[in-house]
């Protein structure tokens, strides 16, 4: 991390918005999942810390949440699996009587030149980005509707955050599974958005782009390379997953109730062509 990363890192108390509502994050045990799990719980929300590997991760994430005075609990399953998604459902119901906020995190990358990317490569990264965030929505919006608004709580019957990228409008050599799972969420979420809008559902996704995360450590994590990914980012930061978890808060409250439909890409400027920033 250089000077002027560390200089312009903020770091805001995060308002208590989201008391009495019960959170379901996948992919909560590392990177932007975590660090959501974390704000979320911080700012008063109920967490359920889904993961698929790694149990020690987990209960680290649990410990946080609940040391910070919210209640928190780990449930593993592949969000691939339509019957493990279905259980995990079931098990949060249990525990904590409902859910009113769903983040569609979990997600990873298999990257390949195209003609050397196998079936499983392809197959991996659409199951869980992009089918996983389907099954998740199905539960999550079967629970919203027989539940319907207690106003107690939100205004609103539910809220589904889904994690894209700034790869569902960037098109991405090497990466095409990636990028065809995030252009698929786009969609997704806004057919569904439509949908369910007249039921009191909002939808929206974030796009974070540069986020410091383990599953890109190869873009960051040495000096030439952090060099090149910061030429394409015209705030001149990299992102931090808390930036994400900020941005996960606020479309989750009541302060965004009129939104839906919404790609927020969360990018330090990203998406806004910076090789056009001089000349063009
Ligand atoms: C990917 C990262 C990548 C970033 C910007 C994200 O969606 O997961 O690996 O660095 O987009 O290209």
């Amino acid at each position: 991390m250089d000077d002027n990363q560390n200089l312009r890192l903020p770091d805001p108390a995060l308002p208590v918005l989201l008391k009495g509502q019960k959170a379901l994050v996948t992919g909560a045990n590392s990177g932007i999942g975590k660090a959501v799990a974390i704000a979320l719980g911080r700012s008063g929300a109920d967490v359920i810390v889904n993961y698929v590997a790694g149990d020690d991760a987990a209960q680290d994430v649990v410990n946080t949440i609940i040391a910070g005075g919210s209640k928190a609990m780990a449930i593993k399953a592949d969000v691939s699996d339509e019957t493990q998604v279905q259980n995990m459902f079931k098990e949060m119901i249990q525990n904590f009587g409902t859910i009113d906020i769903l983040v569609n995190n979990a997600g990873l990358q298999r990257d390949a030149p195209f003609a050397q990317m196998t079936l499983a490569q392809w197959n991996t990264v659409i199951g869980i980005n992009l089918t996983g965030q389907f099954l998740c929505a199905r539960e999550a919006v079967r629970e919203f509707t027989r539940r319907g608004i207690n106003r107690a709580v939100s205004v609103s019957a539910g809220k589904i955050i889904c994690m894209s990228s700034v790869h569902e409008v960037i098109p991405w050599a090497t990466h095409a599974n990636y990028a065809a799972s995030k252009g698929g969420i786009m969609l997704m979420m806004k057919s569904l958005a439509q949908e369910v809008a007249p039921i009191g559902i909002r939808v929206n996704s974030i796009c974070p782009g540069a986020i410091r995360t383990p599953i890109n450590s190869a873009a960051w994590s040495t000096p030439d390379a952090y060099a090149s990914l910061l030429s394409h980012i015209p705030y001149k930061r990299i992102g931090e997953p808390e930036d994400i978890g900020r941005v996960a808060v606020l479309l989750a409250s009541d302060l965004t109730d009129y939104m839906t439909g919404a790609s927020v890409f969360v990018d330090g400027g990203m998406t806004l062509y910076p090789e056009f920033s001089t000349g063009g």
